[in-house]
Order: C-alpha cells, then sequence, then structure tokens
C-alpha cells in the first residue's frame, strides 16, 4: 500500500479565510500530496480566540466543503493533551497515523502573516464590512449569528445553523450557507424581501439529507400535496418535506418564506419574486462546481432575475432529459411561463 503524504496546517482558524484554503491548495499541487490536515487549534493564553471552539469547527468544516483534498481535523482538540505548536501536532499524527507521511506546511512568519488577516477580518466584520477574503459559506455563518460585533444577526439562527449542521452533510452544509447569503444578495437586487430571502436560502435544502422513507413520512404527516412522481423522488420530494419541516421543526411560519422552500426546485408560474430568488441563488451559489450554462446564468443574474431563472431552467430540464431522468411537469409549466414574459418584456 502507498504512503499517504499528508500536509498539516495548523491555525484557530479565527475565522478561516481564504490565505488559509489558498496556502493548502498551493501545498496539495507543489508537494503533491493526497489530503492537507487544517488542525483547529484551541485557544490558548499566547492567543485568544474570539469566535467558540464549535463556531470555528463549523466554520473549517464548511471552508473546506468544496474540496474533498482538504480535510478538517480535531486531531488536537481531541487529543487527551492540548499540543499548543504545529510541531506538536506533527507529533501527533505521526503517532496516530503510523502509515501516513506527514509535513508541516508553514513557517512561523506565514503563520503569523494568516493570523493578520484573520484579525483584518474580525474588525471588518464590527464595521460591517464584508472581507474580500472570506468564503461566501464563512461570512453567512458569521453575519448570521453576529459573531464579531457583527451589528446584524439573523433571528434564530442560534438554533437552526447547528440544527442544520447535524442533519446535513458538509457539502449541503456549506451549500445552504452559501444559498443564503447569494438569496439576500438577489433579493436586494430585486426588490424581494431580503430577511425571508436569507431565511428560504438558509432552510431550503434542510430535509434534503434525510432518507427517502423520512421525507416522505414527513410529508405525509404534514397532508401536504405530492404527485407520485414527487413521492418517489428524493430529488423532487425534498423541497416539499424541506417546507413541511421548516415549519415544524424550524418554526417557519412565514407562508412566503414555506412557498419559496417548498418550489425551490421545479419554480411554479407566476411565483413570487422572493421564490424567483431562491430558485436562481440555488443555481449560482458560488461553491457550485462548474458545469456549462453557469457563467452565463451569473452573467445575467447581474441584470435579469426572469431571464436568468429561464436559462437555469432550461439548462435544468436539458440536464434532467439527457439523462433520460424524469422532468416535473412544473418545472416545463414554470419555463413556459418565463418564456412568456420574456416575450412581453
Ligand atoms: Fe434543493
Ligand atoms: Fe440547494
Amino acid at each position: 500500500m502507498s504512503t499517504l503524504r499528508l500536509g498539516i496546517l495548523c491555525g484557530c482558524f479565527d475565522p478561516i479565510h481564504s490565505d488559509d484554503i489558498l496556502l493548502a491548495r498551493s501545498a496539495l499541487k507543489h508537494l503533491t500530496l493526497d489530503h492537507v490536515l487544517l488542525v483547529l487549534m484551541r485557544s490558548s493564553s499566547s492567543q485568544d480566540c474570539q469566535a467558540a471552539e464549535g463556531d470555528r469547527w463549523k466554520m473549517t468544516v464548511a471552508a473546506c466543503a468544496g474540496d474533498q483534498r482538504l480535510v478538517p481535523s480535531r486531531i488536537a482538540l481531541d487529543a487527551s493533551f492540548s499540543p499548543r505548536s504545529a510541531k506538536e501536532v506533527l507529533r501527533l499524527v505521526k503517532s496516530s497515523m503510523p502509515k501516513a507521511d506527514p509535513v508541516l506546511l508553514e513557517e512561523a512568519s506565514s503563520s503569523a502573516v494568516r493570523e493578520t488577516i484573520s484579525a483584518d477580518i474580525r474588525a471588518s466584520f464590527a464595521s460591517g464590512r464584508r472581507h474580500p477574503a472570506l468564503q461566501p459559506s464563512v461570512w453567512e455563518y458569521c453575519s448570521a449569528l453576529g459573531l464579531y460585533h457583527y451589528p446584524d444577526s439573523l433571528e434564530h439562527a442560534e438554533a437552526w445553523i447547528p440544527e442544520l449542521f447535524q442533519a446535513l452533510n458538509p457539502h449541503r452544509f456549506a451549500h445552504s450557507l452559501s444559498v443564503a447569503d447569494q438569496s439576500r444578495q438577489l433579493a436586494v437586487r430585486y426588490g424581494a424581501d431580503a430577511l425571508k430571502a436569507e431565511q428560504a436560502g438558509l432552510l431550503h435544502d434542510c430535509a434534503k439529507c434525510f432518507p427517502l422513507k423520512e421525507m416522505q413520512s414527513i410529508v405525509l404527516d404534514a397532508h401536504a400535496s405530492a404527485d407520485p412522481e414527487m413521492l418517489s423522488s428524493g430529488a423532487l420530494l425534498h423541497s416539499v418535506a424541506g417546507a413541511c419541516y421548516a415549519r415544524k421543526h424550524y418554526g417557519i411560519t412565514d407562508p412566503d418564506v414555506l412557498k419559496a422552500i417548498e418550489y425551490h426546485n421545479t419554480g411554479y408560474p407566476g411565483m413570487s419574486r422572493l421564490a424567483m430568488v431562491v430558485c436562481l441563488a440555488d443555481y449560482i451559489e458560488p461553491n457550485r462546481e462548474p458545469f456549462p450554462l453557469l457563467d452565463e446564468v451569473r452573467r445575467l443574474s447581474g441584470t435579469s432575475l426572469d431571464k436568468a431563472l429561464l436559462l437555469s431552467l432550461e439548462g435544468t430540464s436539458e440536464h434532467v432529459l439527457s439523462k433520460g431522468k424524469f422532468l416535473h411537469p412544473r418545472t416545463r409549466d414554470t419555463i413556459q411561463w418565463l418564456r412568456s414574459l420574456s416575450e412581453t418584456h
């Protein structure tokens, strides 16, 4: 069996930012590593962290979610003693993974640079500024929870976000945060309610990682309407189940938010601006793997909500049909409705 080549990047990640990720990715490439462990360190007397350990862990998980080669690691948090330096972490990794070939990725000087960027980000939050070195998912995490003295925060986020972290896989968790952020931005641009958009974006996939049987019982228990095709497909049913679950479990009562969740994957003719915004945000959020049309839909999203959503649904429809899968008739109807809009504009 070949040796696993591991890079080790330690930090308090308070918060994690794009330079941490860039350094890890660059090491993967230039040192031909298999993985980089992003090892979260405990707060120490020499370096106090502003954010709680649990928050720094969830942000690190979200930041790594787009790249399977980046592995968030709790090895320093879960050790029987608290390693205080990268060299101690290296010894710990060597003893717990004897078949790996681990290497530390940085000098003290680059560690100081990364920490300076984190400090700059912390200061930017207090002024309500969005720092360019923050990934959208991490930004949303901090701003929704009001971390680092951010002046605005999303009501109930302190209950919802840990719940989503438990219910979703890391990729879906990061996606949900990014869709919340993207939905809010689109809502501001196109005159929808930004707070409702953020709520719906955050919760739109809250049932996505449940087994199909669980989705079915959530929908049937709530007496929600779902046709047989929907009931037999998790890809379709998670939106209806998500709306039922958001009402029951997350306490959402606003019909606009619930409808935006329920129809986020098909749309519906005559859909509200809020529903359009969430549907489009789901398609273009920055964590998405590149695919044909994505750049074009993102470009259109800057100028026309109708046209961008139409192109995204046409792309979805083509993709689904090319795979020989079932296209829900509501998606077809929504495309027709959006085409009729663009003909009259
Ligand atoms: Fe979804
Ligand atoms: Fe989604």
